[in-house]
């Protein structure tokens, strides 16, 4: 680990292997928003908050901040943070560690007795992401006045809403005008690749330049359950052979645009349930969700509106209904803040780290912190690119780094007279 890096890379370190403890018992590593694990994690998180001397709080959407106040307050607030939720089985650092880089760039700052004159607050956005509610990125919609009350009724399989949910753990939703942000000048985000580009390129952090825009559809097919053993091949109405034929040509039509050349492009059906799920029953029932993302803007939608089509036309000519069509969320590909992308790239040489601009294709809280604020993101390089997986790595030294250049971008922020 570099010695002449303004924060303490260890302390940081055993923080986030310290967090990492709260998971599931054999499922490591799962902190799943509006889990019991998950409150136990912002629970610790804010004694660490509260250690470090920050005033804390949890804002109307359910985002766990931390203040420390600036000189000027009237100046603004800069943001820093992340989120603390897990997808299942996910790792030890996609979210977290921008959380607890946060944490240690503050911690770091105030020993350092260096004067802010802007107020710096660190959040643990809430539920980032997909939740059993079927949303991502609840706590920076909120935050970004984008949590539609429609989205408040998504149920997870208990039956409990979203709304009933954010308010469980800390939120209220009849004050949630009140999260929206107009105060915050700057967003920095520390997190890993969740990709190859850095490390192949033996290059020490990235600075990205967009976030893709993420769109999930919900699909669900119904045949109808019949006997396995007794009905013929001709009779049936077989849910998931549509669903099955419709998989794999979402699959071959993502594969032709992201061929375009015309920026990232993937298509994912990551949830498919059968029903009944029974190995002697004819399958009558699917439910799909479709995840979509593209770096430029309407690539989305066109692939929306064929999905649209393709499925009903799909369903039709196999005598199975489509009785289910629902855009759950759609945002658009976000860009990163330029004069801070130079800033975060400045940054890194001071300090003799190599950079190298690049887009992201996972979604984050930054996208939607943009829609309110200059927002840019700092990438860490992380093992083979794995993430959503337990054997997700990133080395210590390479996470010190990152937040290394957060502080001092974040000094160099406080001290500009403003960003354009
Ligand atoms: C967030 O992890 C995403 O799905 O990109
Ligand atoms: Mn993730
Ligand atoms: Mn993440």
């Amino acid at each position: 680990m570099k010695s002449n890096i303004p924060i303490d890379g260890n302390r940081l370190w055993s923080d986030l292997m310290a967090i990492a403890e709260i998971t599931e018992d054999g499922i490591p590593y799962t902190r799943r928003s509006f889990s019991p694990l998950f409150i136990e994690g912002r629970r610790w998180l804010r004694q660490k908050f509260e250690e470090a001397g920050l005033e804390v709080r949890t804002d109307a959407a359910g985002n766990l901040i931390g203040r420390l106040p600036g000189s000027r307050p009237e100046a603004g607030t800069i943001m820093l943070g992340s989120h603390s939720d897990t997808v299942p089985s996910g790792g030890r650092f996609d979210g977290v560690a921008g959380v607890i880089a946060a944490l240690e760039i503050v911690r770091s700052l105030r020993a350092s007795g260096k004067p802010l004159q802007h107020s710096v607050e660190i959040v643990d956005f809430l539920a980032e992401e997909p939740s059993e509610y079927g949303l991502s990125c609840v706590g920076s919609r909120g935050m970004a006045g984008l949590l539609e009350d429609s989205m408040l009724r998504y149920k997870n399989g208990a039956g409990e809403q979203l709304g009933q949910a954010i308010e469980r753990v800390g939120g209220d939703i009849s004050r949630l005008a009140e999260a929206k942000r107009d105060d915050v000048i700057a967003f920095l985000e520390l997190h890993i690749e969740q990709g190859l580009v850095l490390e192949a390129k033996r290059i020490d952090l990235g600075v990205v330049t967009a976030i893709v825009g993420i769109a999930r559809v919900e699909i669900c097919l119904e045949g109808r359950a019949d006997h396995a053993g007794t009905t013929p091949m001709e009779l049936r109405q077989d849910a998931s052979v549509v669903a099955a034929h419709l998989i794999t040509e979402i699959a071959a039509q993502a594969k032709t645009q992201a061929q375009k050349g015309d920026g990232h492009f993937v298509a994912t059906t990551g949830i498919v349930e059968v029903s009944p799920n029974a190995a002697n029953v004819v399958p009558g029932r699917v439910r799909l969700v479709v995840d979509i993302r593209a770096e430029k803007p309407g690539a989305t939608q066109a692939f929306i509106d064929w999905l649209n089509l393709r499925s009903q036309s799909m369903a039709d000519a196999a005598n199975v209904k489509r009785p289910g069509w629902s855009v759950l969320s759609h945002t658009d590909p976000a860009l990163c803040h330029a004069e801070m992308q130079a800033m975060l790239a400045g940054a890194a040489e001071m300090l003799g780290f190599s950079t190298l601009h690049l887009a992201s294709g996972a979604g984050h809280d930054a996208a939607f912190i943009s829609r309110i604020a200059p927002s840019a993101m700092l990438f860490v390089p992380c093992l083979d690119g794995r993430s959503h997986a337990p054997e997700e790595w990133a080395e210590p030294s390479a996470i010190a780094a990152g937040a290394a250049v957060i502080y001092e971008t974040l000094l160099k922020i406080d001290g500009a007279s403003a960003l354009s």
